[in-house]
């Protein structure tokens, strides 16, 4: 069938497909919690055991008796740590593997006070403390001596025990009220699909509450607003992972991946709950006003009330484990998760540029035809991408054989142009007993099995499919050696793998998903580990390009679907979105809300998916795009090409400067992705992140930071003269780039624009690395020289760009620019690192120098150099040192006299 019929056999090519997805009510185990108002656990303080790991104690319901487990620890940098468990569990439930990076190492805690109905533990300093109360049953976080976090503090711990099976005929399925109101015990039914419950029920839930806080951010993956909403009125946030082609937005349904980590933000601190659990996961939010905390006007201006936020957290499965993250500043509460589930993958360079994809380039000619077209039209890119259509009959590892007859010659002709290419490789396999990697995969037992415990059998784009079990361990590390180069035939090492449809994306399944009652290895059901799968396909297919290079080579994979600490394998997008322009606008907060949860390298398809943008919006686009982290431009195969020159000169060549911007800039993105890599830092950063102390800015989310130094503010409205920009900061300086005009911070401001330009804005004070041409590729870019602009203070990161040797015989250098009394400093920021890149700096653009300077000079190793020249614009204080030439790896600095 010809791909096009396909999709809309699946009925997947017709925006908007919700009515296939569950609403929170029709969730058995949501109905279930929701019934219940408080639950009554009483902590058994004589239980308390403190060990080197924390401190544990049960907690007992006295209507049931029955038992839990309650231990808590503070781990080292700042974070503490709860987890509920049966004391007494029937079975072993599912506790997430594979997402820590490690164990947390724990403060040892110490008793600080026991009272009758309360016991306090503090830890290290003192400063922060446990409390644990008995009736009713809370804990609670304190910071110095404030408390911060209250857990359970409506009495809303739920814990579904295990319970053997009813006897037959005792179900509890069939009596009256279970006919009336089904609570999905042992069997929960949507649509035609029957969920059939192998353990019962066994959900967990949890409140807590945020006190002083009212802003809360996170918990990817929605099309919603960056800044959490109340869910009274409304649907809860739900997390499980789910293929919602052209999605609704401004919906809190489940996307394609799930991070369940809360950010919460106030003046004075910012704090994360990291609830982890890889079941289907739901999140209300009630933000409420405690009342005023004086009736004086504060020195604001404003009452000053006290507020706090109110999280239910709830999960289907597996048990209660949860982080709490003190901060309390953002870079700290970033750090302390990445601590958790690790740091950014640091990419190779190629992929901070710009990518080219469709569904579908036809065949080998196409791609060189549009692989011309950049260079005809003076365009850098870097990637080609292959979507399905490349594969025979959508046997991923396998090409075409009419379409693509000769791969490498295709990959050859690419890197003779230093261009890679990306192929897709989704987690079904076409059942076929006549292809031998079916065959190797079920001889194997690699695929997921039914609950019967037969092959489970799904439908996908080949057809009838079967799905790689990528929990297994075993059946991962089959899966990455398909990589190796002798294995994937028409492979080379320039090509590099893009993992879609890992939800996983069933469309005969229930919600277009595996059923929750599939069976992986260790007969654990997919429902305890749905919202890992895609993780875990991402984990094998980095494995598999890291042997490939025998662990010398960075990979890229960008994955569809993904889960807390998908951040260490490489880069996400944003899915399925749709050619309008509330799409562009909603791609912002969306990629805010994944940037703040770790995923720092992500993107939304530039263009949109589905349907045809209008010039105006596809130029639009591409400059928000080009100021975002993952750069690639996708549609789908039912809309009209689409390559940056096929709208008249005009468009091709505000699609240009865009992209040339961003390979100009590309030193800038480079630093900063070692900074997310080395220390949880998101390139993309709300403006509360650099402001914290400003209310303004909590609620902006259609602007951004680049890093600590650019303010972006892509223009998302049609036809549009100016855009309003916070600029934020009393008494902070902002440049508009394009013209180095000086604006005050502290206001809003309206900024003209035209079709070719977006509001992009310098902070003073900081010094940004650009390059002086965009070159070709990024491989271009390795040579070109550097000029810097701004002062005072500026970082960059270089190595070879593609290896692991900046980290295995730490190849890299790390620059320190500093404006100190007239005098720019180039100095090393990393002692350890030896990398020459071989480029100089040939200009630097001085920002805000009050006066015309008498002279410029230049001192290298303390020797002063000749004079140099320069340029001083009285009006915008710009002072511009031309000629200059040297080489960015060594000290030196320049004189402003
Ligand atoms: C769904 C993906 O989201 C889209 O990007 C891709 O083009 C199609 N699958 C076909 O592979």
């Amino acid at each position: 069938m010809a791909e096009e019929a396909l999709a809309n056999a699946v009925g997947s090519v017709v925006p908007g497909d919700e009515a296939k997805f569950k609403k929170c009510d029709q969730i058995a185990f949501y109905r279930r919690q929701k019934r219940v108002h408080k639950t009554q656990y009483l902590p058994l303080l004589d239980t308390v055991v403190i060990t080197e790991e924390g401190a544990q104690l049960e907690l007992q319901d006295p209507v049931t008796q029955v038992k839990l487990l309650l231990q808590v620890c503070a781990i080292r940098d700042g974070t503490v740590r709860v987890t509920i468990n049966e004391l007494k569990p029937i079975r072993e439930r599912y506790k997430v593997p594979d997402v820590l990076i490690g164990k947390p190492v724990c403060e040892r805690l110490k008793v600080v006070r026991r009272e009758k109905d309360s016991l306090t533990l503090g830890w290290g300093s003192g400063q922060n403390r446990f409390r644990v109360g008995v009736c009713p049953f809370v804990l609670e976080v304190l910071c110095e001596e404030e408390v911060t976090v209250t857990l359970n503090p409506q009495g809303m711990l739920y814990f579904e025990t295990l319970q053997h099976p009813p006897k037959p005929g005792l179900s509890s399925e069939s009596n009256e009220e279970e006919a009336r109101e089904p609570m999905g015990l042992w069997k929960e039914t949507f649509k035609q699909f029957v969920d059939v419950k192998a353990n019962g029920p066994s959900s967990v839930g949890l409140d807590f509450r945020l006190h002083g806080f009212s802003h809360v951010y996170g918990l990817p993956e929605h099309a919603d607003s960056f800044q959490l909403k109340d869910t009274s009125e409304g649907e809860a946030y739900r997390l499980y992972n789910l293929d919602v082609f052209a999605y609704d937005i401004y919906s809190r349904l489940g996307l394609y991946g799930s991070v369940p980590l809360l950010l919460a933000h106030k003046p004075d601190r910012s704090i994360g709950v990291f609830w982890l659990n890889a079941s289907e996961t739901l999140l209300d939010i009630r933000t409420s006003v405690d009342g005023l905390l004086s009736t004086d006007e504060g020195a604001s201006g404003r009452r000053q009330v006290s507020t706090h936020t109110d999280l239910h957290w709830m999960s289907e499965s597996g048990v209660i484990d949860t982080f709490i993250l003190l901060g309390p500043t953002p870079s700290q509460a970033f750090s302390q998760y990445a601590e958790l589930t690790g740091y950014q993958a640091m990419p190779p360079l190629f992929s901070l540029g710009y990518h080219q994809c469709r569904w579908t380039y036809k065949d080998e000619a196409d791609v060189k035809e549009v692989d011309a077209g950049f260079d005809r039209h003076d365009i850098p890119y870097d990637v080609i991408w292959l979507d399905i259509g490349h594969t025979d009959g959508k046997r991923y590892f396998t090409w075409d054989p009419r379409l693509f007859p000769d791969p490498v010659g295709l990959q050859r002709h690419l890197e003779e142009r230093d261009r890679k290419l990306v192929v897709i490789s989704d987690p079904h396999f076409k059942v076929d007993p006549l292809w031998p990697l079916y065959l190797e995969a079920k001889q194997g037992g690699h695929f997921v099995k039914d609950r019967a415990g037969g092959l489970y059998f799904g439908t996908c784009w080949p057809g009838e499919s079967c799905y790689v079990d990528f929990s297994s361990r075993k059946a991962r590390s089959w899966y990455s050696s398909l990589f190796t180069l002798d294995k994937y035939k028409g492979s080379t090492a320039s090509l590099f793998v893009w993992n879609d449809m890992n939800e996983p994306s069933v469309f005969n399944g229930p919600e277009k998903t595996m059923p929750k009652d599939a069976v992986h290895c260790g007969g654990w059901e997919h429902r305890e580990l749905h919202n890992l799968y895609g993780f875990y396909q991402h984990l094998a297919t980095v494995e598999g390009l890291m042997s490939r290079s025998g662990g010398s080579e960075r990979p890229f994979v960008l994955t569809r679907s993904f889960f807390a600490g998908s951040q260490r394998l490489g880069a996400v997008w944003t899915g399925d979105n749709v050619a309008t322009w509330e799409y562009l606008k909603i791609s912002i907060p969306m990629l805010l809300s994944l940037s703040v949860a770790g995923m720092a390298f992500c993107g939304a398809d530039v263009g949109g998916f589905f349907q045809d943008p209008e010039p105006e919006l596809l130029v639009r686009w591409y400059q928000a795009g080009a100021l975002q982290p993952f750069f690639r431009g996708h549609s789908a195969i039912c809309t009209r090409r689409r390559e940056p020159w096929l709208f008249g000169d005009a468009v091709t060549a505000a699609i240009r400067a865009a992209i040339q911007q961003r390979y100009r800039l590309l030193p800038y993105w480079y630093t900063l992705f070692h900074r997310a890599h080395t220390s949880a830092q998101p390139p993309l950063r709300p403006l509360w992140v650099e402001f914290p102390g400003e209310q303004d800015t909590f609620a902006v989310e259609h602007q951004y930071m680049i890093g600590d130094a650019l303010l972006a503010c892509p223009v998302t409205d049609p036809g549009v003269t100016e855009v309003k920009v916070l600029l934020p900061g009393v008494g902070q300086s902002w440049y508009d780039i394009h013209t180095s005009q000086v604006f005050r911070g502290g206001r809003t401001l309206s900024f003209p624009v035209t079709l070719d330009t977006v509001p992009l804005f310098q902070r003073g004070g900081k010094v940004v690395p650009r390059k002086t041409e965009p070159g070709s590729c990024t491989a271009d870019l390795q040579k070109l020289p550097f000029v810097l602009t701004g002062c005072a203070e500026g970082e960059l990161y270089l190595d070879d760009g593609h290896s692991f040797s900046f980290q295995d015989r730490k190849q890299f250098a790390l620059r320190r620019f500093s404006l100190k009394q007239g005098r720019l400093l180039n100095r090393c920021a990393a002692n350890e690192g030896q990398f020459d890149s071989g480029c100089t700096v040939q200009s630097v653009s001085f920002l805000g120098v009050k006066k015309r300077p008498s002279a410029v000079t230049v001192q290298i190793s303390g020797v002063q150099k000749d004079c140099a020249e320069f340029q001083y614009q009285l009006e915008q204080h710009s002072l511009t040192v031309r000629g200059l030439d040297l080489d960015v790896g060594k000290d030196w600095e320049i004189r402003i006299l």
